[in-house]
Order: structure tokens, then sequence, then C-alpha cells
């Protein structure tokens, strides 16, 4: 029997070719879009390359949208086998204030990337529970890691973005508390940072990234199909452990 995933965010960027790879390893893909029609063309790509692919309309900052995504992925499959938290923002890239610590940001960013995650966990935990083999992965960021920020031969050191960095550590501590609540069930839970990736989540970024978004979306994938006897509560790169 297929494997079912729903990826938030998978329209364009790391999400897109995460689906990809995902329904290339045979696993029934479920392109979660905010704009229905962005993610209907995108499913519709994957599928004239053969691939086992829908879509499902997903705003993860409106609680409504999410719960009639968990309710369209209940009705036509009945589990969930693998989630992955994809969908992300990074709005101080493009901040007219250089103001360091500013509340809306905040606000906005953490909606999205944390809130927004917590309100997709809730919705579609009783169906990864109905899976045999339930993975969550979170896609984070090495930039929220706290080992990271204090390291002067990061590549991040002198990079701002306070709302998002936080954001991205507010996400791992969900990973570490969620996969010890689970701890008992088959549901592992993961942190993934994907690398430097040539994608819009900032201006520049897809000319001055490391890795095309197909790359990156290794680690993601490999996390999602780890078998039973691997790692829960982790915070993985391409490379091996992420210092927290
Ligand atoms: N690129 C990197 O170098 C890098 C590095 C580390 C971590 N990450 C993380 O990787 C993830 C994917 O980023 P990306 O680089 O692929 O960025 P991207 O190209 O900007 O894609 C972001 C995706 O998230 C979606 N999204 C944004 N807000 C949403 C919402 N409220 N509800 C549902 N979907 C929403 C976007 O949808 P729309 O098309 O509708 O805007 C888009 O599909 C993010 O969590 C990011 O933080 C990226």
């Amino acid at each position: 029997m297929a494997k079912i995933a729903l990826i938030t965010g998978a329209n364009r960027g790391l999400g897109f070719e995460t689906a990809r790879r995902l329904a290339r390893a045979g696993v029934k893909t479920i392109i979660g879009a905010r704009d229905p029609a962005k993610g209907e063309r995108a499913a519709d790509a994957l599928r004239d390359q053969g691939l086992d692919v829908e879509s499902v309309p997903l705003d993860v900052d409106s609680a409504s949208s999410v719960r009639a995504a968990a309710e369209h992925v209940e009705a036509r499959h009945g589990r969930l086998d693998i989630l992955v938290n994809n969908a992300g923002i990074l709005p101080e890239a493009t901040a007219e204030t250089d103001e360091p610590v500013d509340p809306e940001m905040f606000r906005r960013t953490f909606e999205t990337n944390v809130f927004g995650v917590v309100s997709v966990i809730h919705e579609v935990l009783p169906l990864l529970r109905e899976s045999d083999s339930g993975r969550i992965v979170n896609v984070t960021s090495t930039m929220g890691s706290l080992a990271d920020q204090g390291d002067p031969s990061s590549p991040y050191y002198e990079l701002g973005v306070p709302a998002y960095r936080t954001s991205k550590l507010a996400l791992n501590g969900i990973t570490v508390a969620l996969a010890k609540l689970l701890e008992d069930t088959p549901i592992k839970v993961n942190s993934v940072c994907p690398g430097s990736v040539q994608t819009d989540l900032a201006p520049g970024n897809r000319e001055a990234a490391a890795l095309t978004p197909e790359a990156g979306s290794r680690i993601v994938v490999e996390m999602a199909l780890i078998s039973g006897d691997g790692p829960t509560g982790r915070f993985v790169d391409r490379r091996g452990a992420v210092a927290w």
C-alpha cells in the first residue's frame, strides 16, 4: 500500500521538489498550497511526469483552511503517513525598517513558521496515528540554531533576521517536545535544515544560495522516509547532526 504524504507550501521552491522526490519514491503525495490554482498547477506539472500527486488548498495561517485540508485527507485516504511542515516565510528580508525588535514582524513570522505548524499538526495528528509509521518533518534552519548564532565562523553570523531565527528556534523546540510526547507511538518527529537553497524565500537568494531545490530536498525526503529504527527528536542537515 502506497504511503500518503502531505507537504505544506509545496506549490514552489523546496516544497515542490520535496513533492517530486517523494512521489518518485512511490509515495502518494498531496501538495498543500494556499492558492488552490497554484497548487493544482504544481500537481499537474508532476502528474505530467507520471507521478501520483494531488493538491489541497491549505493556508497554514487559517485555522478553517487547515481543518478543511485535514478533512479532505481523511475523506480521501483515511490516514496520513508523512507530514512535511515546509511552508515558511522570511518577511524581514523585505522589511523597510531596520528596527531590530519589531513586534509586528515577530507576530507575522511566528504566525506562519510556528503557529501554522502547530495548527497543521493539531489537525492531522489523528490521521498520523492511523498510520503504522507516521513521520513529521519540520523544515527549520541552521539559522535557528543557538550554537550557530554564537559561532563567528558560521556563514550566517552577520545575518540579523531575529524573528526568522527565533521562529525556527521555536520550531526546533516543538520537534523535541513532540518527539518526547509521541515516543511510545510509531510517530517520529525531526527537524531538518535543507541547506542554503536557491528559492525565492528572500530577494537574491536564488542567485546567492549554494544548492538547487532538488538537492536541498534530498535530506527532507530522507527523514520523511526513515525506517522504524530511525531517530526521533533530532535536528539534521545533509552532513549529519546540527547543534541546537
Ligand atoms: N531556501 C533556503 O535557503 C532555506 C534554508 C533553510 C530553511 N528553509 C525553509 O524551507 C522552507 C521552504 O522555503 P523555500 O526556500 O522553498 O521558500 P519559498 O520558495 O518562498 O516557498 C515558500 C512556500 O511556503 C508557502 N507559504 C508561505 N506562507 C504560507 C501559508 N501561510 N500557508 C501555506 N503556504 C505558505 C509559499 O506559498 P506561496 O507560493 O503562496 O507564497 C511557498 O509555497 C521554509 O520553511 C524555509 O524557512 C529554506
